[in-house]
């Protein structure tokens, strides 16, 4: 799986953090594929973070990602990277909660919020073949066969 999805969070937009962000993982060696500076409307919310639909977190979660603009990019990583290219992005951005997200990653560098806590990755390969599809339905899928 070569393409995964990314959202810089409206906290991230507002505090100015999406190139210190996206510059985290051009600097790994992930490269965008596609980019959209957006407002997430709450109909898309719902439909991306559907798994959490019911938890307390839920609505406090929609009325955060759509509060303002976020950045949403398809990051590609190069077809002789070893491993899942979601899987690196899931570890730089670090653990869900920023309080303990470990110093180094995006969120335990930037963050102390368990709900604005920057940035969202996809957390499987379903997962971002599902999320691409949402925000970006014209992104060709043909990067994301294995070894191509
Ligand atoms: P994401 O989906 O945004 O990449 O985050 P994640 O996988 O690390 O965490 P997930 O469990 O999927 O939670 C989705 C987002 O909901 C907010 N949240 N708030 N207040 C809370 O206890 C709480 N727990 C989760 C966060 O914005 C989290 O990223
Ligand atoms: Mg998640």
């Amino acid at each position: 799986m070569r393409q995964t999805l990314v959202i810089c969070k409206p906290d991230a937009v507002e505090r100015g953090l999406v190139g210190e962000i996206l510059g985290r993982f051009e600097r790994k060696g992930l490269t965008v594929a596609a980019l959209e500076h957006r407002t997430i409307d709450r109909d898309t919310a719902e439909r991306h973070y559907s798994e959490h639909a019911g938890k307390p977190f839920y609505e406090p979660l929609l009325d955060f990602i759509t509060r303002s603009s976020s950045v949403v990019i398809v990051l590609e990583g190069p077809a002789d990277a070893g491993g899942d290219v979601f899987a690196v992005v899931r570890t730089l951005m670090g653990a869900t909660n920023p309080a303990t997200a470990a110093p180094g990653t995006i969120r335990g560098d930037y963050g102390l919020s368990p709900t604005e806590n920057l940035v969202h990755g996809s957390d499987s390969e379903a997962s971002a073949q599902r999320e691409i599809a949402l925000f970006f339905p014209s992104v060709v899928s043909s990067n994301n066969k294995v070894g191509s």
